[in-house]
């Protein structure tokens, strides 16, 4: 038990240690944290005590709450934030609270929100023909059960369109189709555990909605590699003794970087050395704009990764579309996982989607997006250059979002919550950092929004941040 008293530091934690239990007291103080987060009792945003006066609160070492602490932060529950001090997480708590605040989206009036494709350029009138070919033509014993693979038109489909454009070494037998990354990852992680996999490694930054809440569920420990222009610091890798690494080799997310030609030969040779699994999230690379196609790590080592695509960005995340190509030993767990999860993804889509890439309208969808999207983010860039010149861009040559670094006299969460109370939407990276963020950062999203309203929402934020005088008023400028 503490011997703090009732007003102490821990008890504001509920946390009781007991010192004679067999259980770490590092892991007594993270499972009551963690407690806490899960409940709600801890809402988002809470700042925990610092390491020092909470160790001489409890009587333990500082090492012990400074490892509870770094744990949770590698789950997600907590973020580390810059000034020093630690903070309940966004997106934390696994039982939501149900206040009409939790559940009411964010209204900004321009939100350069990230991770979204235009959905109102969902190519309606080609899907609808592959549906009606596809309920025209096939016979109804399609209608049953299917194996945990998915259907073979959409494996061999998928695998041809995967070779030609991506590069992968992808044959139909290899392939699992999945609703979306986050299912496709989940499974993966699931199958891993069960093998014996006790450590992911991630890169830091990364997502915090996919690997790290799995990761907690499942009992397995998440190592962050720290991230450079180039990608993973590879030297770091290399120490992390991990079963698995989740990396997003052909455009980091978030900021943007491919993994330099001797890294990802580097990355192959450790997987090949270790015999961890590489899941190579490849989410965006189709919109590419001003460099040639980077291929994807699967064709590097096959055995060695696992290729994870999706549907969400190219055409539409409520599709919950996704596929793994698959070193040979992990198809049949994998399908298993995937029968022991919902019994396989819906067959009219899947047939839809293999009738849909095999008439060219996946490769005519992104041909008549790239242009529009590209058009977007040099708006973005222009209007970045004019009213906000010591914002740098970083990460601009694929995909739907790109990152601003920030001058250093600017706090990210100052200037988050700046542009929020004048309307503007914008993600500040701290949050998807697992340890101190090295420097202050912006995700702006271009692909949902027109040119003109990408120029209004930057000019609006640079007058919001006081950083220009000459700042054209937004009527000046037409509205989208
Ligand atoms: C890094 C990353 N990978 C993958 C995805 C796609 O996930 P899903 O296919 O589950 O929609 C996203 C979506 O935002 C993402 O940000």
């Amino acid at each position: 038990m503490t011997r703090s008293g009732t007003n102490s530091l821990a008890a504001e934690l509920l946390v009781h240690l007991d010192r004679a239990s067999k259980v770490p007291l590092h892991r007594q103080l993270g499972t009551a944290i963690r407690d806490g987060v899960q409940s709600g009792r801890l809402p988002l945003g809470t700042s925990l005590p610092p390491t020092r006066a909470l160790a001489a609160d409890l009587g333990v070492s500082r090492g012990v709450v400074v490892e509870a602490y770094q744990q949770l932060v590698a789950e997600g529950y907590l973020a580390s934030r810059s000034g020093g001090y630690t903070q309940v997480a966004a997106g934390a708590q696994t039982t939501p609270r149900p206040t009409p605040q939790a559940v009411r989206p964010a209204t900004h009036a321009i939100d350069f929100g990230y991770g979204r494709a235009d959905v109102s350029n969902f190519p309606r009138a080609a899907w609808l023909r592959s549906i009606r070919r596809v309920l025209t033509e096939i016979p109804s014993d399609r209608f049953g059960y299917l194996d945990g693979r998915g259907v073979p038109e959409l494996h061999l489909a998928l695998s041809d369109y995967l070779n030609r454009v991506r590069g992968t070494v992808a044959t139909p037998d290899r392939m699992v189709i999945c609703n979306g990354f986050a299912q496709g990852l989940a499974l993966l992680l699931r199958v891993l555990s069960a093998g014996g996999a006790r450590r992911i490694a991630v890169e830091d930054p990364s997502a915090d909605d996919d690997t790290r809440p799995i990761a907690a569920e499942l009992g397995l420990s998440v190592t962050g590699v720290p991230v450079g222009p180039d990608g993973i610091d590879v030297a770091v890798l290399d120490r992390t003794e991990a079963d698995a690494l989740v990396l997003t080799p052909s455009h980091q997310w978030p900021t943007g970087g491919v993994l330099a030609p001797d890294a990802r030969a580097a990355v192959a040779r450790w997987a090949t050395r270790t015999g961890a699994l590489v899941i190579e999230d490849d989410y965006d690379t189709e919109y590419r704009y001003d460099r040639a196609p980077i291929g994807a790590l699967q064709g590097l080592a096959p055995e060695q990764v696992a290729y994870a695509g999706t549907a969400s960005k190219t055409l539409a995340p409520g599709l919950r579309l996704g596929w793994l190509v698959l070193p040979a030993h992990l198809v049949g767990p994998v399908a298993e996982a995937k029968v022991a999860a919902d019994r396989g993804s819906p067959v009219l889509d899947q047939l839809t989607f293999a009738d849909f890439l095999a008439r060219g309208e996946f490769d005519r969808h992104l041909r008549r997006m790239r242009p529009v999207y590209r058009r977007r983010r040099d708006a973005l860039l222009g209007a970045l250059a004019e009213f906000l010149p010591d914002f740098e861009p970083a990460g601009i040559l694929a995909g739907l979002h790109l990152v601003t670094w920030l001058p250093s006299d600017l706090d990210e969460a100052t200037v988050v919550e700046t542009a929020a109370r004048h309307g503007i939407g914008v993600a500040g990276l701290a949050q998807y950092h697992l340890g101190t963020p090295p420097r202050g950062g912006l995700i702006f999203g271009y692909a949902t929004l027109g040119e003109q309203t990408i120029r209004r929402g930057v000019a609006q934020l640079a007058t919001a941040l006081g950083r220009r005088g000459t700042v054209s008023p937004p009527d000046a400028v037409a509205a989208t």
